[in-house]
């Protein structure tokens, strides 16, 4: 698929503000400063569409864009961000297991995982509970450019393994760079098949 145009549209704290759940929507999920908005702007080819820093918790909103005049791309803030409040991280725990939960026209969620990284148990715990709750998601490493093929093919076998604990079988599994553009075909392919059925 080639991105033609990808709009922002709007960034909500409330569930009754999302636009209304008529087009196809796909979740960009994962731990606070995985990656998250920089594969956005990849995906897009549009560097400042989702906003990026240095600093964790930078996304802290729900974020649509409108890609193509078809879908919606969405842009979740990162979890496990150490330095926020308890109350906080309750609340956004509520907020997007509510969003993720309830959204009739989510497709399926994107779970960005850290390749540098082994299995963290926040992020196994992540998918174990899209996986209670019967929701379709796929595995996306990120920053792939930042060590070897090695040591990322390392990671992804272990990050299958820690999954295979509690499903059947291992989802789809993407392997990505913002700065090299990794994985960028693969993603949108995927997401252009799912986008036809
Ligand atoms: P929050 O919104 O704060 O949760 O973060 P995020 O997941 O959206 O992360 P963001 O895209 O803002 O990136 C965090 C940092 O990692 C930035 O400094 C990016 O430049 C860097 N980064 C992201 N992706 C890559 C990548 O593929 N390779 C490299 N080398 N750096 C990356
Ligand atoms: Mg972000």
């Amino acid at each position: 698929m080639i991105v033609k145009s990808a709009e922002f549209i709007c960034s909500n704290t409330q569930i009754s503000k999302l636009p209304p759940p008529e087009k196809p929507e796909y979740a960009f999920i994962g731990r606070s400063n995985v990656g998250k908005s920089s594969l956005i702007n990849m995906l897009t080819n549009k560097k400042g569409l989702a906003k990026t820093s240095q600093t964790p918790g930078k996304t802290q909103l729900i974020n649509h864009f409108y890609i193509n005049e078809h879908w919606y791309l969405v842009d979740l803030p990162g979890y496990g961000y150490a330095r926020i409040s308890k109350t906080k991280k309750e609340d956004w725990n509520k907020f997007i297991r509510t969003y993720l939960d309830k959204r009739e026209s989510l497709q399926c969620v994107l779970v960005l995982i850290d390749s540098r990284l082994e299995p963290q148990k926040i992020d196994v715990e992540f998918c174990n509970w899209l996986g209670e709750k019967g929701l379709s998601f796929v595995v996306v490493f990120t920053k792939a450019d930042k060590q070897s093929g090695l040591k990322t093919d390392q990671n992804v076998a272990l990050f299958r393994k820690a999954l295979l604990e509690t499903f059947e079988e291992a989802p789809p599994f993407f392997i990505t760079s913002s700065e090299n553009k990794l994985g960028k075909d693969e993603v949108l392919g995927f997401i252009d098949e799912i986008n036809k059925t």
